[in-house]
């Protein structure tokens, strides 16, 4: 399926937000840089999803001020992201980025230090990241925080030993070393480590290489975009039945690929920020506008950097009457609380790092579809990686 098209309607999107004759001065510049093709197009999908949703609720005039936003496809290339950055900044002098994945945003920290803008990370799910500028602030996540606590529940439920699927780049380090950190300080074993490449995954054969090591629980990491074929190659290796526990942060049970991962997937259990089937009034309204505005798409985990990341910046441009300064801006940001479909958030003063629910959850059918009920929830959890570095 086209991704020409979704480019297309985001484009189209973006260029009736811009709207009228308005001036530099009143129209303030948001610049995006994420994957809308490429490996990760399911990620950028997600994400634009968010916040096109997110404006189409509130309006495109802030502080006075018409939001204009202008899209860029770093393909999940990062040098290609720091070539797009630049011209964002210099060329089409964006008050305001918005970036996407790990890589890239690390390719593009200095240059938002340098031009001094206020940058929201709406993807990356790694802890090194917010350290890499000033100007960086989070609304998505990092694997450490929902990895630490499924490592405390799966000891708490009688797990030894585990080996680790893991997705070779930064996101699945993270997620690998805080799981091992936390589950062998309790007493776990970790029998083996494995790691899969990011592009193009067979996971067949790595999946045959854990089911021999003979532990009782697989933990895994893919990111967004992959899980729908990695359950898909569980189930033909036949671990669905073998009696190993697949467990993991929520990327692998993705409520973007949940509904087409079939009833193998029943009672994985895994930690994760968001459910589709989080059950608050504001995140029903919020599935079925996102999913009206998607042709049907269930919004996922991604989404909420996306609509939460517009949040914060309407709500910080309010905070400074419009004025986009990226100290101003930041400093606005920081310590800033809401509640959004995933539950409540706030923006730590001191990390610039968003701080969340994580929450236990299960694969249940409900109403003949595949949803991950929240049965535990482990409230305003922190990024692991900046307290222990405390
Ligand atoms: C990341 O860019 O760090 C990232 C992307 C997708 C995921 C998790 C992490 O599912």
């Amino acid at each position: 399926m086209g991704s020409k098209h979704i480019l297309a309607g985001v484009a189209l999107a973006a260029g009736l937000l811009a709207g009228g004759p308005a001036s530099a001065q009143d129209t303030i510049k948001i610049g995006l840089v994420q994957s809308m093709s490429g490996p990760l197009s399911a990620i950028g999908r997600q994400i634009m999803g968010g916040v096109n949703l997110y404006i189409q609720q509130h309006g495109n005039t802030v502080a006075g001020k018409k939001i204009e936003i202008v899209l860029k496809d770093d393909t999940a290339v990062p040098d290609m992201a720091k070539r797009l950055a630049q011209e964002l900044i210099v060329n089409e002098k964006v008050n305001i980025l918005g970036v996407g994945i790990t890589p890239v945003a690390m390719a593009i920290a200095p240059l938002a230090t340098e031009s001094k803008t206020a940058t929201v990370i709406m993807v990356s799910g790694t802890s090194v990241v917010t350290d890499r500028s000033p100007f960086y602030v989070r609304t998505s996540f990092t694997l450490g925080q929902q990895s630490q606590i499924i490592a405390e529940w799966a000891l708490k439920n009688g797990s030894k030993k585990v080996v680790i699927v893991q997705s070779d780049w930064a996101p699945g380090a993270e997620a690998t070393a805080v799981f091992t950190t936390v589950y062998t300080k309790g007493g776990g074993q970790i029998l083996e480590t494995i790691k899969v490449p990011l592009a193009n995954p067979d996971f067949a054969p790595f999946l045959q290489r854990a089911r021999d090591a003979g532990p009782d629980s697989l933990f895994v990491f893919v990111p967004a975009g992959q899980a729908g074929t990695f359950a898909r190659q569980f189930v033909e290796r036949g671990l669905d039945k073998s009696g190993i526990k697949l467990i993991g942060p929520g990327d692998i049970t993705d409520d973007n690929d949940l509904p087409g991962m079939g009833d193998a997937m029943l009672g994985v259990v895994t930690a994760g920020f968001y459910s589709a089937s989080h059950p608050s009034a504001m995140n029903k309204a919020y599935v079925a506008a996102f999913k009206k505005a998607n042709n049907g798409l269930r919004p996922n985990f991604i989404s909420l950097g996306g609509y939460d990341g517009m949040h914060l910046i309407y709500e910080a441009l309010k905070k400074t009457g419009g004025k986009t300064d990226g100290e101003a801006l930041v400093n606005a940001m920081k310590g800033m609380k809401w509640e959004s479909p995933r539950g409540p958030i706030s923006i730590d003063p001191e990390t610039r790092e968003i701080v969340q629910n994580v929450y236990i959850r299960k694969v249940e059918k409900v109403d003949g579809e595949l949803y991950n009920t929240e049965i535990a929830t482990f409230a305003a959890v922190k990024d692991p990686g900046k307290t222990a570095k405390k």
